[in-house]
């Protein structure tokens, strides 16, 4: 190409016996031809970079430090990229980047706990862990994080300078918690004791009184200090697998707690002042030795779910239906003989378990619980179930082990089949029907005896839910539950022949 240009230019300018003019195209030609060629040089020794050279080449243009790189071996140069990226990544719009020699073997020596990934390990620690996730896992805890007292008695007094908002004194072997722990402020929402030995609690721990969780699982407690009633922020109070044995009155202090779980402990009652906690939504006192509740536990009315599995108790308060949001309730493995009729006005209820107990019969209107999804009852004493349940839609209906009627069981059943044989009820039954809907006081001696028996033998409606006595139509038939078992269904109606309120449960 260069020597067209030539031939062209000496075409254009040699004229015979003008040696000027033909010394200045030989000027003009050669000047042309090194620039040709250094244009040609050029253009090749870019082509022929490999890609990351061009782009190293503008990031050389940024930055005045990497000018000597090219210089330096390839092993060098290989160092300097590694500690490079991660702060041309954290840092993608400084131009100018500088590392000094301090900063880059710092940054590569830090490593972070490898299991939460975000606090440095501890450099002594046997699994490179942070001090937090080393004590949270119970199978290995490494001595550099150390246990025991003086380990707490350490944490706590950095604890009085740091003032933080989370202490966590978790899996630490304690037998005893450090008093000075009441010192470290109001500005402590959570304390976490979890999986130690601890037998009792400071008083002073009340002093505490920014806390909202307070985690005290897996000790040896066997009470709570009166202190934990001044916890006016408590949102959380977990005790679970402990030894407590009764829980402290000032309990129903704790006007902001909405979860408490008491699970696995040796609780023989509960104080009535629980009742004051308005605002629990999460009780859990499974496994324990709770012969009775007391009856405030009805005012929870924030209750959402109730957890009572494996205890002794015998019976319900009768206003448990005032938890009317109450969607989870576990009175599993009792030994409840009965449950109050008023379970089934709590209509949230979407779980119920009930297994395991010494029930005879279900509360009749059971049916109205029209969120129920999931009915617990095997193994109990029950003969035929209200045949108000067949209203529902359950998913789950776990019935076996119980004494249930059979289909072929014609004697039993025909004792269960009654029919009255006039339209109209006596008299006597009529009066005492009235005086029973209209709660009407009386006392021995103020009624006629024969009304004064038979109101004692109160009976109620499967459909009116009114009160009925001798006079009454009842059947028991046979019904799948969902799609589950066929099951005995057992109704008694005080009026089939002259009340439209007063239909049977259409089985068909
Ligand atoms: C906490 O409860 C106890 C016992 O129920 C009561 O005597 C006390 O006055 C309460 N304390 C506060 C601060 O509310
Ligand atoms: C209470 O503890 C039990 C037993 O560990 C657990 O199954 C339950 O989920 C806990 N409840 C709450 C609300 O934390
Ligand atoms: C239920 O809790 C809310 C706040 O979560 C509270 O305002 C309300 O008073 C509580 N209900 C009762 C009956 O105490
Ligand atoms: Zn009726």
């Amino acid at each position: 190409m260069g020597s067209a240009v030539g031939k062209y230019l000496m075409e254009l300018f040699a004229k015979p016996g003008d040696v000027q003019t033909s010394s200045i195209a030989i000027f003009i030609l050669g000047l042309v031809g090194v620039t040709v060629c250094c244009l040609l040089f050029n253009l090749r020794s870019v082509f022929h970079k490999p890609p990351s050279q061009i782009k190293k080449k503008r990031r050389r243009s940024l930055g005045s430090y990497v000018n000597h790189v090219s210089t330096v071996s390839t092993t060098q140069h290989m160092r300097n990229r590694v500690h490079r990226k991660p702060y041309s990544e954290s840092h993608p719009s400084s131009q100018q980047v500088t590392v000094t020699c301090r900063e880059v073997p710092r940054y590569q020596l830090s490593i972070l706990c490898v299991s939460c990934g975000r606090v440095p390990s501890k450099k002594a620690c046997r699994y490179s862990r942070c001090g937090e996730c080393c004590r949270a896992n119970k199978a290995s805890v490494c001595t550099a994080h150390g246990t025991g007292g003086s380990a707490a008695l350490g944490i706590v007094e950095g604890a009085l300078d740091d003032k933080p908002q989370e202490l966590d004194l978790s899996y630490m072997n304690l037998k005893q918690c450090p008093s000075r722990i009441g010192y470290v402020g109001t500005q402590l929402v959570c304390l976490n004791l979890i999986n130690n030995r601890l037998t009792e609690l400071p008083e002073e721990i009340g002093l505490l009184r920014g806390l909202e969780e307070l985690f005290l699982q897996y000790n040896c407690l066997k009470e709570l200090p009166d202190a934990v009633g001044q916890f006016h922020k408590l949102h959380e109070l977990d005790c679970k697998n402990n030894h407590l044995r009764k829980l402290p009155r000032s309990l129903g202090n704790l006007s902001s707690l909405s979860i408490f779980n008491a699970t696995n402990n040796l609780l023989q009652s509960l104080p009535s002042e629980i009742g004051n906690l308005a605002r629990l939504e999460e009780l859990c006192l499974h496994s324990n030795q709770l012969t009775e509740l007391p009856d405030s536990i009805c005012n929870l009315l924030n209750l959402t779910a109730l957890y009572l599995g494996e205890n002794r108790l015998t019976k319900m308060p009768a206003d448990l239906g005032k938890l009317i949001m109450l969607t989870e309730l576990d009175l599993s493995s009792c030994e409840l003989m009965e449950l109050p009729d008023s379970l089934s006005r709590c209509t949230s209820l979407i779980k119920v378990w009930l297994s395991n107990n010494k029930l005879q019969t279900l509360p009749d209107q059971l049916g109205r619980l029209h969120q129920l999804k999931e009915l617990h009852v095997r193994n109990n004493c029950i003969r035929y179930f209200p045949a108000s349940l067949s209203y529902l839609q359950l998913y789950t209906f776990s019935a076996n082990q119980n004494p249930l009627l059979y289909e072929w069981d014609g004697p039993a059943r025909a004792k269960l089949t009654i029919s009255p044989d006039t339209d109209v009820p006596p008299l006597v039954e009529l009066a005492a029907r009235q005086v029973a809907r209209c709660n009407v006081a009386w006392m021995d001696g103020d009624l006629p005896s024969e009304l004064a028996a038979l109101l004692r033998s109160r009976k109620q409606c499967s459909s009116c839910e009114g009160p009925f006595f001798r006079f009454y139509q009842s059947e028991v038939v046979f019904a799948n539950i969902g799609i589950f078992h066929r099951v005995p269904l057992y109704q008694q109606i005080c009026s089939p022949f002259n009340n439209m309120h007063c239909q049977p449960v259409d089985l068909t």
